[in-house]
This record gives C-alpha cells, sequence and structure tokens, in this order.
C-alpha cells in the first residue's frame, strides 16, 4: 500500500524533509514520501531517532464532517507504548486521533503491570478523547471501551465476547482484550484521555503464566483477521458508542455494558493492591464502579482484578 514499507529500504529520494528539530538528547529527521491509495491520502514517514530509523504511516480518513475518530491514524512499526506516546502528543492532538503500533517494546498494562504482545499479529492502539468530564466518572470510559471492543469482536467473529469489570474483554471466558484508560487532569477536570487498547488477533501462543487465561480471534475462530480490519471496525463502534459519552448519558452506557457482563450476579473474586475480597456482584454504581455484597454488607471497588467462579466447572476467569 505504501511507496516504501521497509526501514532498510529508506530511498535516496525519500522527499521533503517534514521537519527536523533537535532535542537535548538526540537529532529527529523526518522524511515524508506521499503516496496515494483510492480513497485516502497517505504519508509514510521515516523518522531517524538515534541510531534507528522507524517507519510511521500517517493516514488520514475520508470522514463524515462529525466523525470523531480515526481521521487521522499515526502507525508505528515500533514504539515503547501506543498509550505513552498518545499522552505525549495529548495537548496538541485533536481528539479522535489514533496511536497504532505494530510492536510496543514497553507496553503498560493495569495496575503497573506489563502487557506483551506479538509484533505484527495483535492490535496495539490508543485512542485520544477529550470529553467533557469529571476524574470520578473516568470509570465510566473504562466501560464505554469496553462496549466498543466488545461489539467490535462479536461483529468480526460471530463469537459473544464479554465484559468483565472493570475493562476485560473475554471470548470464552479468555481474556482477549485488555484496556487500560489514562488521563490528564487540571482544574478538576480531565483535558484529555488516552484509551490504550490491546486486542489478541492472530496469537497463538502466550506465555506460561497466560496460557490457561489468555485467547485470541484466531484461536477462538480458526480465522485469521486483518489488524487494520479491527482497527477500522473498532473506529466506527467507537463512533456509534461515543456519543453517549460526550452528553453524558452515563446511564446508557452503563446499560450498554451490562448487557455484554453476565458477570453481574456471580460470585467474585475481587483483588487490590491492598486485599482480596469475595461476594456477589450486585450493581455498577453511576461512576463505573463495581459493588459487591457479602452478607449483606456492600464494598466498593474502583479498581481491582476480578475473577469469576462459574458453578459447573469451577473454573475462574
Ligand atoms: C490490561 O492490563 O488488561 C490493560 C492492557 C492495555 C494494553 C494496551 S495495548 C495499547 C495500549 N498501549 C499500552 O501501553 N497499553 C495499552
Amino acid at each position: 500500500m505504501f511507496s516504501v514499507s521497509s526501514r532498510r529500504a529508506l530511498p535516496q529520494d525519500a522527499g521533503n524533509v517534514l521537519s527536523e528539530c533537535q532535542s537535548p538528547i538526540r537529532f529527529w529527521h523526518f522524511h515524508v514520501v506521499p503516496c496515494h491509495v483510492s480513497g485516502f491520502e497517505n504519508s509514510a514517514i521515516f523518522a531517524t531517532i538515534g541510531s534507528r530509523t522507524l517507519l510511521i504511516k500517517v493516514k488520514l480518513r475520508p470522514h463524515h464532517p462529525n466523525a470523531v475518530f480515526g481521521k487521522k491514524v499515526l502507525s508505528f512499526e515500533s514504539l515503547d507504548s501506543t498509550n505513552r506516546y498518545a499522552k505525549q502528543i495529548l495537548e496538541e492532538e485533536d481528539e479522535g486521533t489514533v496511536v497504532v503500533a505494530e510492536e510496543q517494546t514497553a507496553g503498560r498494562g493495569r495496575m503497573g503491570r506489563t502487557w506483551t504482545s506479538e509484533k505484527g499479529k495483535n492490535l496495539t492502539c490508543s485512542l485520544i478523547i477529550k470529553p467533557s468530564i469529571t476524574p470520578e466518572y473516568l470509570g465510566i470510559i473504562s466501560l464505554f471501551a469496553g462496549v466498543v471492543v466488545a461489539r467490535t469482536i462479536t461483529r468480526l467473529t460471530m463469537l459473544n465476547a464479554e465484559c468483565k469489570w472493570p475493562n476485560d474483554v473475554l471470548l470464552n471466558r479468555r481474556k482477549c482484550s485488555g484496556i487500560l484508560a489514562e488521563s490528564t487532569i487540571s482544574g478538576g477536570r480531565c483535558t484529555g484521555i488516552v484509551v490504550g487498547i490491546g486486542i489478541n488477533i492472530n496469537q497463538m501462543e502466550f506465555p506460561a503464566e497466560l496460557q490457561h487465561t489468555a485467547t485470541s480471534l484466531q484461536m477462538e475462530t480458526g480465522r485469521r483477521f486483518e489488524t487494520s480490519q479491527v482497527l477500522d471496525t473498532l473506529l466506527e463502534e467507537a463512533e456509534a458508542a461515543y456519543p453517549d459519552v460526550r452528553h453524558r448519558h452515563y446511564q446508557n452506557i452503563r446499560n450498554a455494558w451490562l448487557a455484554l457482563a453476565p458477570m453481574m450476579g456471580r460470585t467474585v473474586r475481587v483483588t487490590t493492591p491492598e486485599a482480596t475480597f469475595q461476594g456477589t456482584a450486585h450493581r455498577i454504581d453511576d461512576r463505573g464502579g463495581l459493588v459487591i455484597t457479602r452478607n449483606g454488607n456492600e464494598q466498593y471497588f474502583t479498581v481491582g482484578d476480578v475473577s469469576i467462579r462459574y458453578e459447573h466447572d469451577n473454573t475462574r476467569g
């Protein structure tokens, strides 16, 4: 699709120098190769960072005048973390800008964990959003993202993708996607949010510690999926669901999430950085927090890892 796709094959006439700036640590050189694909206006940019040349594709997509997501997609061959990079450009970029990487060298997971993903096999991306929202409602953004991802996966696989609080998406009780929303806050309001999404697409093997809990779209369907198709579907679903975030119709988001979350009413174990609690998943409150009950007492969580008890086979997902 792009005129040059290998970073080793940087052409002599790589195009105009888009910009060149000197940082205190290193030089950044950008070479732009314009190329035209029907319906798209694209550029491939080679960024020389230290000794490495990375291919970055900038895709300006055809869009409805009111569309939010994916007008600009920044695709990297390799980044440390799309979330970290998206946070770096959050202020100057418009809402709806997307950062994608074929590989993350330091992918971030929830609760300080790392997110590992085989290069080129999965989707690792971050969406920039700037809704008018106060920090205590950030849990709603996790639910929004969970709904978007679950609908995307169901549409592509025809399998029932399920949401698990706070923001995992499961196929056949195994995790196929993780979401990490990070925000910047100023004056008591969120000035920008980065919604990081990892979807396991064509990866067939996982590290030993994830072998019984992780899965991918290909593992569950026996079919391969194009990463670009998954991203396009994801952006369509984000576009469809986002008005409820923008207009603060949080009840709609909760209801959409609850309809995809069979964990409610089940026995769950919630592990927080402090301790582990067991009870029945009772409700999701208006800020997206989880309420469990035990012996008639309610406990409220804004963070934590949930494992669900399934009665019939005694396993947990
Ligand atoms: C989790 O722990 O389940 C959340 C994982 C989130 C991973 C995604 S991959 C794209 C984005 N960039 C990151 O560094 N993390 C998120």
